[in-house]
């Protein structure tokens, strides 16, 4: 009871311009919360003299079209033009000095961040802030964790600055903003619900501002008819990742592909969702490629569900700019695909790794093989059953896991040995490491020394996906490459800011250099072709790889 009418004295009178309406009290709200956001309460009145930093994110005065037009003509920009170019306006510079001066706030309390002159930081009393925002301020309590913060449920501009400045934290937003979250803080909803907030705070990303989004572009590969929709990416953000509302990607259609945007994909919708919720503000390309490649049915794959890699690699490989990263979430049982399509299509994989591009694909939802595992070479035996492009030395297979603490795996993650390609060099330690406890267990069902996979995995379960409007819940190891991919559209981002070249083909860093860049999966298997398939293990096993991506680690290893 008391703290209800607390809360009504508190906010009841939030935003609303003083009687002498000067240029730094004419308030517009930016933004306010109908009701205390969930998971958190109000504890008490904000003490006036407690002081914090107020970080003020200015917009920028640059337009991404302009840097796509330098790129087309494979011009590129400097590190000090680039710089220039997503400094703020000098005169949004300006007026955001003038009001941080009539505040009180001098030149020299400013603290510009460093690697973009974007935020502004300036340490304040409560009073401080409550008079620049028109606001007041209290303290919440968190209570599943206890954790206090001081946080508004509204705050305004001076009008004048709603132009100038696009945020000011913190205000109203509650969730864990500092970055360094380890797995503990990755709140338990996640154990049944992914949400991009579930998987920047279990990769730690969520910490990470990127800074080169000018010069870095995500891809994502869409076959079969399946579309991303423009729609439902918008109603996603606005739930799930409000930052990024309005953020918007480019399709482009390879070989007849279309783009309904009356047929929203699920398939489509989660990897674009899931890329971009982590990978935001970086720059998305949607493929929609039409065509069938060749094929060759088994028991598990009896008509043509096959994707034509051939026409888009050919296509991918012709253009002047290609993404740092990208991924696909679509594979076949290897038998399937003809081995002299595969060979070709994998060593163009190569190529793409080669011009600085990392390649992800899922390694598939059906353990170690999915239906009878029969082969199609009409002897009919039951062998594990590899999936390509997973198999494929070239590429970056992601597994599956699920839960949070600890993440262990998620059964139907693919992983095996291909029957086609055999094990690169990078990874014979390991992958000769894990056979070694395996002994003569499944002798006969793989191929010993094939390339092993995955190579790494992420989680894989219970994605709130929107779809149609709606959001469903969505597995497989598909959503599993795509929240990869935005993990590594970071590292790249990373990278070029600091003036190093992309990551492109980078197996061999991973099973190397970056091995201790990513968290161990140690339970749980990937049952199949009637057996329970292979146990994950410490180090790398195939059903995880090596293990879950940690982005601040990979950060300093990279
Ligand atoms: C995104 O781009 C598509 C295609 O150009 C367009 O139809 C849609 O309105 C855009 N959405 C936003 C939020 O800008
Ligand atoms: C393999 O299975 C197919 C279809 O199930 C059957 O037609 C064929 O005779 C079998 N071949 C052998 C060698 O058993
Ligand atoms: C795989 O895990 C799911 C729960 O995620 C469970 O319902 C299912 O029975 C498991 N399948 C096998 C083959 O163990």
């Amino acid at each position: 009871m008391l703290w209800c009418s607390a809360f009504i004295l508190l906010f009841a009178h939030i935003v609303i311009a003083s009687p002498v309406a000067g240029r730094w009290d004419d308030f517009v709200e930016k933004h306010s919360w109908v009701e205390i956001p969930k998971g958190w309460e109000l504890y008490s009145e904000a003490p006036s003299s407690y002081t914090f930093d107020l970080r003020i994110g200015l917009k920028q005065g640059w337009s991404l079209s302009y840097f796509r037009g330098f790129d087309r003509y494979g011009q590129h920009l400097s590190k000090e033009e680039a710089e220039e170019f997503v400094r703020p306006r000098p005169e949004s510079a300006e007026a955001v000095e003038a009001w941080l001066k009539a505040h009180g706030i001098a030149a020299d309390d400013v603290v510009h961040r460093t690697g973009g002159a974007d935020w502004i930081t300036v340490r304040v009393s409560v009073a401080q802030a409550e008079r620049m925002l028109g606001t007041k301020y209290a303290v919440f309590y968190h209570t599943k964790s206890g954790e206090m913060a001081v946080r508004t449920m509204s705050y305004g501009l001076p009008r004048e600055l709603h132009s100038h400045i696009n945020l000011v934290a913190p205000t109203t937003y509650f969730s864990n903003e500092e970055p360094a979250a380890s797995d503990s803080d990755t709140p338990s909803s996640c154990d049944s619900k992914i949400t991009p907030d579930c998987l920047r705070t279990l990769y730690n990303t969520e910490g990470y501002a990127p800074r080169a989004a000018h010069k870095n572009t995500l891809g994502i590969a869409g076959y079969l008819e399946d579309y991303a929709n423009h729609a439902d990416l918008q109603a996603f953000y606005k739930q799930f990742r409000p930052d990024a509302t309005g953020f918007n990607y480019s399709t482009v259609r390879v070989n007849g592909g279309l783009d309904d945007q009356t047929k929203p994909g699920v398939e489509s919708n989660l990897d674009v969702q899931y890329s971009t919720g982590i990978s935001f503000p970086t720059p998305t390309t949607f493929w929609s490629t039409g065509g069938s490649p060749p094929f060759k049915p088994d028991t598990h794959t009896p008509t043509n569900t096959n994707e034509p890699y051939l026409e888009w690699l050919n296509f991918v490989l012709g253009q002047k700019e290609i993404p740092s990263v990208i991924s696909t979430s679509y594979g076949d049982d290897e038998q399937t695909v003809p081995r002299d399509y595969a060979t070709e299509v994998c060593n163009l994989f190569a190529q793409l790794g080669s011009t600085g591009t990392t390649v992800f694909f899922s390694s598939g939802d059906f353990g170690v093989g999915g239906g009878d595992c029969k082969t199609n070479d009409g002897t009919n035996q039951t062998l594990f059953q590899p999936m390509f492009p997973a198999s494929c030395p070239f590429v970056t297979a992601v597994g599956g896991t699920t839960k949070t603490n600890p993440e262990v795996v998620a059964n139907l993650s693919g992983g095996g040995f291909s029957r086609y390609f055999s094990s690169p060099g990078y990874q014979r330690t390991a992958v000769k490491k894990y056979l070694g406890t395996l002994g003569n267990t499944y002798a006969g069902l793989f191929a010993k020394g094939g390339r092993a996979y995955p190579d790494v995995s992420a989680q894989s379960m219970n994605f709130q996906v929107v779809a149609g409007g709606k959001v469903i819940s969505v597995a497989g190891t598909s959503a599993s490459s795509p929240t990869v991919a935005g993990v590594f559209a970071l590292l790249n981002d990373y990278r070029i800011s600091e003036g190093k070249p992309k990551l492109g083909f980078v197996n061999p860093l991973l099973y190397s250099t970056a091995a201790s860049g990513f968290n161990d999966i140690t339970s749980g298997s990937n049952p199949g072709c009637g057996t329970s398939g292979f146990a994950a293990r410490p180090g790398w096993d195939p059903v995880t790889g090596l293990g879950t991506p940690d982005f601040s680690k990979l950060k300093d290893l990279v």
